[in-house]
């Protein structure tokens, strides 16, 4: 299949800056970390910004900061999520407590699947985190009403954006729901540029212990955590580059949704909207599903498709895997890609 490419704004940008940062020799802890962070707390409307070499440090990070500060033990993720995002909860020590079951027409938990894992929880809900992941490049459509419940509970809500840098929900920006998010720029992802991610968050004492710990917090020497989880300048750089450009990428993917819509819609097929009117996508994923039976028995002569969003379950809802497949969709993909796709879905009926 091709190959997932960058725009050539963002890659022009990238070479006519990186000069300077060789010539000033300032590679680490510099303006373009400075300059991400502004572009982002722009774009998010977040108070906070932190720079990270990957979700997962951004993640790992916020997790013993709500351990050693917040007293948080306990933690619930979804089922179908990256394997990955249970490794993290692990190496920030956290006991987990639950698997929230999800509907296969989001792929993520609704407000009653995550309402019934929090009645089966046993313990102290002042000691419990949900983390949650958006998952193919939409925000969890029920976000706002889970915050709004673990807000009047006193559960910290931490949402993982690594799919969903750029969209929104009613005009507000992925990441932004919960006590705080982070977006991911890793090599496959929507918005992407190799690696690293960024942590957002409205809450001030929790921003400046981010910054704080990545540092090692070796100005104020104050804190017993701390680790350098940084992005290079370089990096930061590379990020910016694309981030700049992150609208346009959205459009172009918009265009190759527009005709697997078109072909869907004519076939009956159903899919998970990336744009209804309150919520926008970034298109990380075309995902197409089939809630009666496999969706290889559906669709047969469909073989041009990319991985599936996971082909396994953390908890329950063993089923998701095998009712779902997902299209070719990046920027700038080939015409003659999504066509071979188009024709392999008509020759199905
Ligand atoms: C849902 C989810 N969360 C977190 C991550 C981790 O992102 P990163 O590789 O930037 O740490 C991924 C990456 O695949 C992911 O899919």
């Amino acid at each position: 299949m091709g190959t997932i490419k960058l725009p050539t704004k963002s890659i022009d940008f990238f070479k006519s800056k990186q000069d300077k940062i060789f010539n000033t020799g300032s590679l680490a802890e510099g303006p373009w970390n400075e300059a991400l962070s502004k572009k982002i707390r722009a774009i998010t409307g977040s108070k906070n910004a932190v720079c990270f070499n990957s979700n997962g440090s951004g993640l790992v990070s916020l997790l013993l900061i709500y351990k050693e500060y917040y007293g948080r033990t306990d933690i619930m993720i979804q089922s179908n999520t990256m394997y990955g995002v249970k490794t993290i909860t692990g190496t920030a020590g956290y006991k987990i407590v639950g698997y929230i079951d999800c509907q296969l027409t989001t792929l993520m938990p609704s407000f009653n699947d995550l309402k019934k894992s929090v009645k089966n929880y046993k313990g102290d809900v002042k000691k419990l985190v949900i983390m949650l992941s958006d998952i193919g490049g939409i925000i969890n459509p029920d976000i706002e009403k889970i915050a709004k419940f673990c807000k009047e509970k006193n559960i910290i809500l931490l949402e993982d954006a690594a799919h969903s840098f750029g969209s929104n929900l009613n005009k507000k920006f992925a990441g932004t729901f919960g006590n705080a998010g982070v977006y991911s720029y890793y090599s496959t992802k929507a918005i992407f540029a190799g690696e690293g991610g960024i942590a957002v968050t409205n809450d001030n004492n929790v921003g400046n212990l981010l910054k704080d710990f990545n540092a090692y917090d070796r100005f104020k020497q104050k804190m017993p955590i701390g680790c350098n989880f940084r992005l290079t300048e370089l990096q930061a750089l590379m990020i910016y580059s694309v981030v700049k450009e992150y609208e346009e990428i959205i459009k172009n993917k918009s265009k190759t949704a527009q005709k697997y819509l078109e072909t869907c819609n004519s076939l009956k097929i159903k899919y998970i909207s990336q744009n209804t009117n309150d919520n926008i996508g970034n298109y990380y994923k075309f995902t197409i599903i089939s809630p009666k039976k496999k969706i290889s028995d559906l669709l047969p002569n469909l073989k041009t498709t990319t991985s599936k969003v996971y082909d396994y379950a953390l908890g329950n809802c063993k089923d998701l895997p095998s009712q779902h497949t997902c299209l070719p969709i990046w920027f700038s993909l080939e015409e003659s890609i999504s066509e071979k796709v188009v024709q392999e879905l008509k020759s199905c009926f």
